[in-house]
């Protein structure tokens, strides 16, 4: 166990680490696996701790790795204290968290509290016990409408399809807004709060510097259940927000978020909690910042913007002004495990960046030029590290990865995919195992096949293959998060006014010189500014003229 317990002193420091900080997310199911079985887990996580050192971020976010039957690839969670036996023990936990700080990087790990497993012991006391008892009080239970009870309580979606309650045998119907697997918990029972403030204190107590909330947004209910009506826009993961809707982002969810503000408080060491709200407005995701609530919510617009000058710039506006007008700082996201990664999305010919639903994910048949793609997904890696504010890199951005949009069916894992009755392939194909070698049955992933499939020519896109060699996706992640980590910490963006069709912003350094950002989203290149130095770029430059889909970061004279 880390020796980071200590409950008194609670004094924040000036400028507390996650203000700026970058976040490596790792899918633990997909990043290293050390033992062979196909799946990734602790011992793989340790074994490239060095690695990600040298990437030069401050922290790693791993997804769920506690117990789980997997419906939703550890979403699913049947134990909030104890580890998955495929990804470790506890003990492997305990020693990752050490050598991770020892290398200083600080760890986030996922909690999720809208919802448990099926296999939970409360779900399973629950099932055994009978309708209107207190075991069922943890969860959401409800009769069914219609002379017999046969119709569902309301008419509520799951975010996978289908709808959102499940019948027993007993008559009785219980909610889950994601796979039935997944049963809601009750967040008016005063039982499920006290206990989640528990499970907090088990992981502060290991030495964990945060969390990250899976579906901040879903927690509290309409106590009234009433119905979201037929023209519902409830498409996943991008639902229509609150305050008046009967489960997305309610007003009350705050009390929660207050509460646990108040636990991480007891803590030393600035530990952090980030959100995961996909609200519509950046003034309703501000709400979970506010003072005393949360410190951060991943800000998911530029996922949700187009590859488009103006549409970026209005969207970085936004986000500063609002998490700003509530003290907070803002976090930038490009991918996550849930979304198409940005080197396909931004090369779509069918439209220009966007998709994060599942209905506009890229699919076998989206019309893509992959060089565009990868060439614009590096200017955005560039834009996004320039910003002020904390980032997110996940695991495979660095290589520059595109999605996996030709998975054979047969391997498709996501819950969508069965949900949806095979009409949608849902998200593994951003889950597919990273490649660090340029050989070997899953290029250095793990000794065996890996549980999804990688393209052959990855060969080439691997770690190995891109350590070190000069212009590589890898090598432009390295040095602009050395230049980060070394010029830039305050809060500050000026922008610049350039052509149309580019961006440009510039920043305070620590070293007191003007670092500019400027790129480039039209077809034509545009001229470069009076500048010092050329500190990084993401593509070759055309003597003082800046290519197309190409980013530059300047020192500006
Ligand atoms: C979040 C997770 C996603 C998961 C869902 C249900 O959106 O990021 O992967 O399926 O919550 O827990």
């Amino acid at each position: 166990m880390s020796d980071e317990k200590t409950t008194a002193d609670s004094t924040p420091t000036a400028t507390p680490w996650w203000r700026t900080a970058v976040i490596y997310q790792i899918y633990i199911r997909s990043f290293a696996d050390g033992d062979g079985d196909g799946i990734g887990d602790i011992a793989g996580i340790r074994s490239r701790l060095p690695y990600l050192r040298d990437l030069g971020v401050d922290a790693i976010w791993i997804t769920p790795f506690y117990p789980s039957p997997m419906a939703d690839g550890g979403y699913d969670v049947a134990d909030y204290r104890d580890i998955e036996p495929l990804f470790g023990t506890l003990a492997d936990a305990d020693a990752m968290i050490g050598e991770a700080h020892d290398l200083g990087l600080r760890v986030i790990v996922d909690i999720v509290p809208n919802h448990s497993s099926d296999h939970h012991r409360w779900f399973q006391a629950a099932l055994a016990a009978a309708p209107g008892s207190k075991e069922r009080e943890r969860y959401i239970f409800r009769p069914g409408r219609g002379a017999n009870g046969e119709l569902a309580p309301t008419d509520w979606e799951s975010a996978f399809g289908g709808p959102a309650w499940t019948r027993l045998p007993d008559g009785d119907w219980y909610l889950h807004l994601f796979a039935p697997e997944q049963p809601d918990f009750d967040w008016e029972n005063p039982e499920v709060v006290a206990e989640f403030e528990d499970i907090l204190r088990f992981w502060l107590d290991r030495g964990v510097d945060g969390f990250r909330i899976d579906v901040a947004n879903a927690l509290k209910k309409d106590q009234s259940f009433p119905d979201v009506g037929a023209d519902d826009e409830n498409a996943v993961l991008a639902p229509v927000e609150g305050p008046h809707h009967p489960f997305w982002d309610r007003d009350d969810v705050h009390e929660v978020y207050r509460g646990w503000r108040r636990v991480a408080d007891e803590y030393a060491g600035d530990r952090l909690f980030v959100a995961e709200a996909w609200v519509d407005s950046p003034d309703r995701l501000a709400k979970y910042v506010r003072p005393g609530e949360l410190h951060t919510a991943f800000n998911f617009n530029i996922v949700r913007a187009a590859w488009d000058a103006k549409e970026l710039r209005t969207t970085i506006d936004g986000s500063r002004e609002a998490s700003g007008s509530v003290g907070a700082p803002t976090t930038w996201v490009l991918s996550n495990h849930d979304v198409t990664r940005h080197a396909t999305r931004y090369g779509r010919l069918d439209s220009t960046g966007g998709g994060v639903t599942d209905e506009a994910r890229v699919g076998p048949d989206t019309p893509l030029d992959p060089a565009l793609g990868l060439k614009r997904a590096r200017a955005a890696s560039l834009l996004l590290l320039a910003l002020p504010g904390s980032a997110y890199v996940y695991q495979g951005d660095e290589l520059g990865l595109p999605e996996v949009v030709d998975l054979p069916e047969d391997v498709l894992a996501d819950p969508i995919w069965e949900r949806s009755g095979h009409t949608l392939r849902g998200r593994d194909g951003c889950r597919v195992p990273i490649p660090w070698t340029r050989t070997g049955p899953s290029f250095g992933f793990g000794t065996g096949e890996a549980w999804l499939p990688q393209p052959a020519d990855w060969a080439e896109l691997s770690a190995e293959a891109q350590k070190g060699v000069e212009g590589s996706t890898l090598e432009l992640y390295r040095q602009a998060l050395r230049l980060r980590h070394d010029l830039l910490h305050g809060e500050d963006l000026e922008w610049v006014e350039v052509p149309a069709q580019a961006l440009m912003f510039r920043r305070r350094a620590d070293d007191g010189s003007a670092v500019g950002c400027l790129v480039n989203l039209g077809s034509e290149p545009v001229p470069l500014p009076a500048y010092d130095k050329v500190l990084v770029a993401s593509g070759p430059l055309d003597d003082d003229a800046l290519p197309a889909d190409t980013a530059v970061w300047l020192r500006l004279s």
